[in-house]
């Protein structure tokens, strides 16, 4: 045995990591890099010091950006996980095949966007991704994989995997298909991995799918408790990803809904959603009214939900689903008219301040933010729009509104400026917007501001954070969504 203090030439090092390999009893492969395959394996390789842990992807500079100080997603409490286990047990790579071939469990992680053109345009998820990691595993394997679905997937997409990896595999491997939905929320990813309320793993109801779900089972049993290890049917996991995303949505819609009778009657929605939320059999989480959900899945799965629906002949209930995100397409339209209509009918040419482009706080993701369509909005009234949000850069930001949602390059380049500080973005502007809830925003020194700001000066709160009564002393004009004038 190699003493660790003994300074190791170079063979030495080599012939201990070699013989460190080896000694894994298991070695997990995960296909995509991305926000759910990041962070879960990364905790699964923290759990789990003699499992192997490999997390593959096709996109080089995603995999440099992992093995290096600056890695690609922010994520409280990820990086110090990555730092420790890196190079140990948690390796990142773009060698597919490699981790494909020595794994025993393969987690398939990559991206199901909604289809933009053909059947389903709009709903559908976009399986390409996954039929296409699918295939390489039935190419590349040469012995048993367990292959989990961790993906978002339509119900019943387990299926069309196994068609795929029968017909392209060689005939002495085998496979069983395990669906493993992840429940992280970002910004709280790591504690949601570390202490999640339940882990859901369904399979077929064979021998050999039950020993699939048991062998997955007995990864997260090293630090779940063994009540919360939900064991299901294959297609019943499937479904409860997208009902359990659904469900949510479905109370920050109710709540937005509420918060629209709120604002004109008189009523406060904060005041509203606690009483509500103090029977227990409501609660009180996901009834924060705002400016509207955003967020890589919400949309995504009851889309994909109201595709299903329709796809199974049930009209009625493909309707009362897609309301939930009509409701949410609302709640963004009404908040962006109410600025224009609060400053004199028009913005044009006045400067507008917008606080927060994350979907949500403590993350630097943009997918889906009410802050792309609340800026695109105002650009059409031909504002001039000034941004600052403390974990997204302006590339992401230029890339959001140019790329994905066809704003003209040349009005961004005159309209929208990037700043660094809430300071120089609301720097002598007509109005203040906030979008997103970054704690820092409920503490700036509003009285300078104002001082600077263009009178009357208003300020718009799409999250109800700001501390309102504070800022109509200063002598702003408050705006604050699910909150009328009627003190
Ligand atoms: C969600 C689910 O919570 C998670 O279980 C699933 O795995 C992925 O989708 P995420 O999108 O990361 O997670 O964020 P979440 O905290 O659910 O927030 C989604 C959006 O809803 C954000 O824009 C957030 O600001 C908004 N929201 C949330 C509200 O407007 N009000 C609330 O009360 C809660
Ligand atoms: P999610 O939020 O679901 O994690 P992301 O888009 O953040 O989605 O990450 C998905 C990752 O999967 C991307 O980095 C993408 O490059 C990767 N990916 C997609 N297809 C493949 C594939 N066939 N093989 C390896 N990686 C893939």
């Amino acid at each position: 045995m190699v003493s660790p203090s003994k300074h190791l030439d170079t063979a030495e090092t080599n012939a201990l990591a070699y013989w460190h390999l080896q000694s894994f009893k298991t070695k997990i492969c995960c296909i995509g890099a991305g926000y759910v395959g990041g962070p879960t394996c990364a905790v699964i390789a923290s759990k789990c010091a003699d499992i192997k842990v490999t997390i593959v992807d096709i996109n080089q500079a995603r995999i440099d950006a992992w093995n290096s100080q600056d890695i690609p997603i922010y994520e409280p409490g990820l990086e110090e996980i990555v730092f420790a286990q890196r190079g140990k047990n948690l390796f990142f790579s773009t060698d597919v095949d490699a981790a494909i071939l020595e794994a025993d469990l393969i987690f398939v992680s990559v991206n199901t966007p909604t289809k933009k053109t053909g059947m389903g345009a709009g709903f559908a998820a976009d399986l390409a991704y996954i039929e296409a990691a699918t295939r390489r595993i039935a190419l590349v394997a040469k012995s048993h994989k367990i292959v989990i679905e961790k993906s978002t997937v339509p119900c019943r997409t387990a299926e069309s995997m196994r068609k795929i990896l029968d017909a392209n595999s060689r005939s002495d491997v085998t496979f069983d298909i395990l669906s493993n939905p992840e429940f992280l929320a970002e910004g709280t990813a790591i504690k949601d991995l570390q202490n999640p309320d339940r882990v859901l793993i369904g399979s077929m109801q064979t021998p050999a799918g039950l020993k699939a779900q048991k062998a997955l089972a007995s990864v997260y049993a090293r630090w779940v408790p063994q009540n919360r290890i939900v064991t299901t049917r294959l297609w019943s996991s499937e479904l409860t990803k997208l009902a359990s995303n659904a469900l949510l949505a479905q109370r920050i819609s109710s709540i937005n809904a509420l918060s629209a009778i709120c604002e004109a009657t008189g009523a406060d929605v904060d005041e509203v959603s606690y009483a509500c939320g103090l029977d227990s059999r409501i609660g009180p989480k996901f009834l924060k009214a705002s400016v509207g959900f955003g967020g890589s899945c919400f949309q995504k799965d009851i889309l994909n939900l109201v595709y299903l629906s329709q796809s199974l002949h049930l009209p009625e209930v493909a309707d009362y689903w897609n309301q939930v995100v009509l409701m949410n397409e609302y709640q963004k339209r009404r908040f962006a008219e109410s600025v224009v209509k609060t400053l004199f009918n028009t913005i044009t040419n006045k400067n507008i301040c917008i606080l927060g482009f994350a979907f949500k706080k403590d993350t630097g993701d943009t997918r889906e933010s009410a802050a792309i369509a609340m800026v695109k909005y105002f650009l059409k009234e031909n504002a001039n729009i000034r941004i600052y949000d403390p974990k997204v850069p302006e590339s992401q930001m230029r890339y959001d509104l140019t790329v994905e949602d066809n704003v003209d390059v040349d009005i961004y380049n005159k309209r929208v400026k990037v700043c660094d500080t809430a300071y120089s973005a609301a720097d002598g502007v007509d109005a203040i917007v906030v979008l997103t809830e970054w704690d820092e925003f409920k503490t700036l020194d509003y009285k300078r501001i104002y001082e600077k700001m263009t009178k009357p000066a208003f300020i718009f709160d799409g999250r109800l954070i700001l501390p309102t009564a504070e800022l109509k002393k200063i002598g702003y004009q408050t705006i604050t969504i699910g909150k009328g004038d009627v003190e």
